[in-house]
């Protein structure tokens, strides 16, 4: 699937951006289902905000409890200081997660795709087990940042094997909150691991190592259908979306089953649920 230059600029720059990998029919159909979830989702069930800002806020067992269901998040902006929301539900939905892809017909047909097990492979993972999805939404102006950081503090193997799969449903740029990276960061330690215990979850310091300084980060504008890959240690962030237009998006993590999955990490799977590869 990868040209073999693909494989070296992948592994030189710890990314790589697939354009048009996903036709405009797949993302309608992502889209659509996306929406109905938001549609059917009533808020009393669950308020919790997403936020890699304040993880007091993921302690809420809404989301320790979508490790093998799908839930909704709000956006921390959605509300007003009365804790109405501002705008319609469907305009104040930071996420959906994050087991849709073992879950729901539309989204599993989505993640499981034979080009997807065939880029694995090439990028090195020899036996790819897909732990997590996440709707993404950047919602037109209160889409929140999401500071630096690596998707390796939440998917600990040894050695390292999380590698993230990112698809643009709409047009990513700089004013809506595209992703920006550390070129060849992912050569950088792991700064934090995200750990769980049983109800309880805390962030662990690895490494004092800094974050890049915003000046050195790339952005990676895209098209809807592009897709963008990128290793578990690669740093990325993605600023605010200050602009009227939202930007949807879906991620997959996937690690490799040949390497050791950490018993703390805060999605594990057994018999009854069991993680599964791209095919
Ligand atoms: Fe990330």
């Amino acid at each position: 699937m990868l040209t073999t230059e693909q494989q070296a600029r992948y592994h030189a720059d710890g990314y790589l951006v697939l354009p048009g990998f996903k036709d405009s029919a797949a993302i309608a159909a992502l889209r659509a289902r996306a929406l109905a979830i938001v549609d059917a989702f009533n808020p009393a069930e669950g308020s919790a905000i997403f936020t890699t800002q304040n993880q007091a806020a993921a302690s809420d067992d809404w989301f320790l409890g979508s490790d093998r269901t799908l839930r909704c998040f709000f956006e921390e902006a959605a509300f007003a200081p009365d804790g109405t929301l501002k705008q319609a539900k469907a305009l104040s939905i930071n996420k959906i997660g994050h087991a849709m892809h073992d879950l729901d017909p539309v989204f599993e047909q989505f993640s499981r795709d034979a080009r997807l097990a065939a880029i694995a492979r090439d990028i090195g993972l020899v036996d790819a087990r897909v732990w997590q999805s996440q709707y993404i939404f950047k919602q037109p102006g209160i889409g929140g940042e999401v500071r630096w950081h690596q998707d390796a503090t939440f998917f600990d193997t040894t050695p390292v094997s999380v590698t993230t799969f990112w698809f643009a449903l709409e047009e990513a740029t700089v004013d809506n909150g595209c992703l920006w990276v550390e070129t060849g960061g992912h050569t950088s330690p792991l700064r934090e691991r995200f750990v769980r215990d049983g109800e309880r979850i805390a962030m662990e310091k690895l490494d004092d190592m800094a974050w890049p300084d915003n000046s050195v980060a790339v952005p990676l504008e895209a098209q809807a259908g592009d897709l963008v890959i990128f290793h578990g240690l690669l740093p990325h962030y993605s600023a605010p979306n200050t602009s009227p237009r939202s930007r949807h998006a879906f991620t997959l993590h996937a690690t490799d089953g040949a390497t050791s999955y950490s018993a703390r990490n805060w999605i594990q799977r057994d018999a009854a649920l069991p993680v599964r590869g791209f095919d």
